[in-house]
């Protein structure tokens, strides 16, 4: 089990589980916290865009072309933003914090 805080919209802070292997994206759009993932993974709506904090995002592979690509036209976007629909979670992930970015 990997435990994952997320700061939702609205500064609340919450701890939610994953599974190794799990997209963080599946694991936040269980939530009712707007992360709508319309487009299911597939790296093309941004709608599931989250700020990981410095700490940990040297734990992820860093973005690809189409990633970035997507998240640097957002409004919100900043050095730490991630598409979570591209970032799978491991072991090593356990105590993770990240923060929902607000809607576009
Ligand atoms: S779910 Fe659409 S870009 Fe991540």
């Amino acid at each position: 089990m990997i435990s994952i805080n997320v700061t939702d919209r609205e500064g609340q802070t919450h701890t939610v589980e994953g599974q190794p292997n799990d997209k963080l994206m599946e694991v936040l759009r269980e939530f009712d916290w707007g992360v709508a993932a319309i487009c299911g993974g597939m790296c093309s709506c941004a709608t599931c865009h989250i700020f990981v904090e410095d700490e940990w995002l040297e734990t992820f592979p860093q973005r690809e072309m189409d990633e970035e690509e997507l998240l640097e036209f957002l409004d919100h976007f900043k050095p730490n933003s991630r598409l979570s629909c591209q970032l799978e979670l491991r072991e090593k992930h356990d105590g993770l914090k990240v923060t929902l970015a607000p809607e576009e």
